[in-house]
């Protein structure tokens, strides 16, 4: 059975582009963005019901903040505790680890409010103030989205866990300094209704779901996106081998081959099967039709890919990010360093 153990490698591009994503961002300012008081999360039970969606769905915010250890139960579809602990090894930097976001109060979100989380989401500040690595990018989440979301998070049994960023004095610097908080890229919205189209696909392929983030060819140096969108291209190391992520364009092959019903079918059957893959197949298998759909269409209005994808790119061997296993499960788990 595979799981991101070890070995596995499928993450390590994200944080060694991180560093060039800081300083494109560099005129962006901390100060701009103190907690955010317009979204609160909420009680009523269709919001949190589609936070659920979305946090378990297109967000697959499970496949880094689900507990690693429990990384079979996930592929096969179920919905795991997102107490963290999955270790991103920065190489010289130390490691970073995706953080415990059920309700705990300690090493979870329980104590911070709505507005830090929004503002975490949004704007890419954790909840001490330093600009958070680039690993999500929900930043044009509507307004709506992002209450669904919080509201959902703050239903979370809260679960206790004690991992902690292991960064070594060189990887502290570095997030203090070079990274900077990320910024909506379009006028935010306040809601969008889901429907097939291409409009409602690119919000989900760019922002909720973050098909752009593998399937678009990016610097290793800067973290620019330099391939063509959603071309392909990109090599992802797992313990089960290598994956070339596939050009999903016109053009590409494999969506010219498929019917809109023909893409629906291939989430519906790879999510059942807990494949071997990065790719979140099993979150993504609870995505609607009408979210596929929408996928579908937004991927046909693109041109064709320039890259070849898989072409003659090869991983580089360092200073790139390791997906590695939790630490061993500690006993005194509940004696946290304090916050
Ligand atoms: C690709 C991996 C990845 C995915 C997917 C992901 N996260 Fe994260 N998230 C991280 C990492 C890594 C950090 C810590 C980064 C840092 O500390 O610089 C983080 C930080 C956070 C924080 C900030 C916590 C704090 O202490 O300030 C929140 C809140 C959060 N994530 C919520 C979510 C939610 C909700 C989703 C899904 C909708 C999600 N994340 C999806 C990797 C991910
Ligand atoms: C974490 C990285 C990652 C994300 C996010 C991601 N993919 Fe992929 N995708 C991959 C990799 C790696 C492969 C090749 C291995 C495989 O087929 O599972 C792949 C394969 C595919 C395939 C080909 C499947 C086949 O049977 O040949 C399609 C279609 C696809 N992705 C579409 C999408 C769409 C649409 C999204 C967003 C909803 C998305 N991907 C998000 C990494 C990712």
């Amino acid at each position: 059975m595979y799981s991101f153990t070890q070995r596995t490698r499928c993450c390590r591009w994200l944080f060694a582009t991180s560093i060039g994503i800081g300083i494109l961002a560099g005129c962006a300012s901390l100060e701009l963005h103190e907690d955010n008081d317009e979204i609160r999360a909420s009680t009523n039970p269709d919001l949190i019901a589609r936070g659920r969606h979305l946090v378990h769905g297109p967000g697959h915010c499970a496949y880094c903040h689900g507990n690693p250890d429990r990384d079979a139960e996930m592929r096969a579809g179920q919905e795991i505790p997102l107490s963290g602990g999955r270790v991103f090894d920065l190489g010289l930097l130390g490691s970073l680890v995706a953080p415990n976001i059920t309700s705990e109060p300690v090493s979870g979100i329980g104590n911070l409010s709505d507005g830090t989380l929004v503002r975490s989401l949004r704007y890419g500040v954790s909840r001490d103030g330093r600009p958070l690595a680039p690993f999500m990018a929900f930043a044009d989440l509507t307004d709506r989205d992002l209450q669904a979301i919080i509201s959902f998070l703050r239903t979370l049994p809260p679960v206790p866990a004690d991992d902690q960023h292991d960064l070594s004095p060189l990887g502290a610097l570095a997030v203090r300094v070079l990274l900077r908080p990320q910024m909506p890229t379009s006028p935010l919205r306040a809601d969008m209704e889901p429907e097939p189209t291409a409009e409602y696909g690119r919000y989900l392929a760019h922002t909720v779901a973050n098909c752009n983030g593998c399937h678009t060819r990016r610097s290793k140096l800067t973290g620019a996106f330099v391939g063509s969108p959603l071309g392909g291209g990109m090599v992802m190391e797992a313990d089960s081998g290598s994956f070339v992520v596939p050009d999903i364009t016109p053009g590409g092959g494999l969506l010219d081959h498929l019917t809109q019903s023909g893409f629906v079918g291939l989430f519906r059957a790879k999510g059942r099967v807990a494949i071997e893959s990065p790719m979140p197949w099993s979150a993504f298998s609870r995505m609607s039709d009408t979210e596929l759909k929408a996928i579908f269409a937004y991927l046909r209005t693109l041109p064709p890919a320039q890259n070849v994808a898989g072409g003659s790119h090869t991983p580089e061997q360092s200073g790139e990010t390791q997906m590695v296993r939790r630490r061993a499960p500690d006993p005194s788990a509940d004696q946290h360093a304090s916050n």
